[in-house]
């Protein structure tokens, strides 16, 4: 049986994770936006490449909802993108109004799907989303620290001269300037990394790491990361569909775990077909604890101001 999901802005995110799921072959695709026959252009194209690829799921692009009605997974990538200069923060009303409106058209036709937030500033448009949705917790999950996660490992693995797959880490925390890397628990061929490069250079690592995404909007000049950030989508997607119970730092909705109540932040998660089946608590240094708690407040005061508005 093919699997249903829908993308929600078919811009670099949307249209290059539509494209990723779209190639593996298991489900067929929706992609939504506003912009006028650009998604069904898209689609279109994507579709095209199926004799090639050797895949015949389909693809279709559209500027409206009813198309996307029960969907298994909605990938919601729809708003404004940074622009040098910019922060993720500054999006924050811009796109809480595109997420929210977006969000009540997926969960009405879509009511058994699982919501994968991407909007920035993403703690903040995914614990929004949960809000509109009225969703449970489970099936309103964060894309960012695989993400962020993906961009430490890489750096580290350029530093040691190693396989990106042999660095086990984790990147915790909302996705943001507060994001925690913890080095604690991260490992290279399973030798704790504290002790293959020395402090400095790992703080390092560690700002080039929370500096990652302003890195690429600096030299991409007119929009923001997508590569990256739609390999990390695709993974959470797959995962769900799947059923493949992956362990994934995802932004969740906690409730006391971590210290933290009422609030979405990145954690690791088992992510499954129910969505976010478990949350993972796992030991952190005395100052990992308190950068998370620091990272959350960030996106508690970004809740408060929508919470205003
Ligand atoms: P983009 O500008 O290329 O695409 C956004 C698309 O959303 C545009 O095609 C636009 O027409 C569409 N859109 C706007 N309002 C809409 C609406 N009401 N309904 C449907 N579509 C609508 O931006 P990009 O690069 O794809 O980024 C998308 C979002 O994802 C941004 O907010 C960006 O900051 C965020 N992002 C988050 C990451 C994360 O780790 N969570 C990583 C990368 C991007
Ligand atoms: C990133 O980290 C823009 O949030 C996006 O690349």
């Amino acid at each position: 049986m093919k699997f249903k999901v829908t993308v929600v802005g078919g811009g670099n995110v949307g249209a290059t994770t539509a494209q990723r799921v779209f190639e593996k072959g298991y489900a067929d695709v929706v992609l939504v936006d506003i912009v006028e026959d650009m998604p069904q252009g898209k689609a279109l194209d994507m579709l095209s490449s199926g004799p090639v690829i050797g895949t015949d799921a389909q693809i279709i692009g559209s500027n409206t909802y009813d198309e996307t009605a029960n969907s298994d997974v909605v990938v919601i990538t729809a708003g404004i993108a940074r622009r040098p200069g910019m922060s993720r923060d500054d999006l924050l009303m811009t796109n809480m109004k595109i997420v929210g409106s977006v969000t009540k058209e997926v969960a009405k036709r879509s009511p058994k799907a699982v919501l994968i937030v991407v909007s920035n500033p993403l703690d903040a448009m995914v614990q929004h989303a949960y809000k509109i949705s009225g969703f449970p917790k489970e099936r309103v999950v964060g894309m960012a620290g695989i993400l962020d996660t993906a961009r430490f490992r890489t750096f580290l693995a350029q530093e040691l001269g190693v396989s990106v797959t042999n660095v086990s880490a984790f990147v915790l925390g909302g996705h943001g300037d507060t994001m925690v890397p913890l080095i604690g628990s991260t490992t290279v061929g399973g030798v704790p990394v504290s002790k293959l490069i020395e402090s400095t250079r790992l703080e390092e690592i560690v700002q080039r790491t929370r500096d990652g995404g302003a890195e690429i909007v600096k030299l991409l000049k007119t929009g923001s990361a997508y590569y990256a950030p739609s390999a990390a989508a695709a993974q959470m997607v797959e995962a769900i569909l799947l059923d493949r119970k992956e362990i994934l730092p995802c932004a969740a909705y906690l409730e006391g775990e971590y210290g933290i109540n009422g609030l979405y932040a990145g954690v690791p998660v088992k992510l499954g077909a129910g969505g976010v089946e478990d949350i993972i608590e796992v030991e952190l240094t005395k100052s990992e604890a308190a950068a998370l708690k620091a990272s959350a407040s960030s996106v508690q005061e970004l809740v408060n101001v929508m919470a205003k508005a």
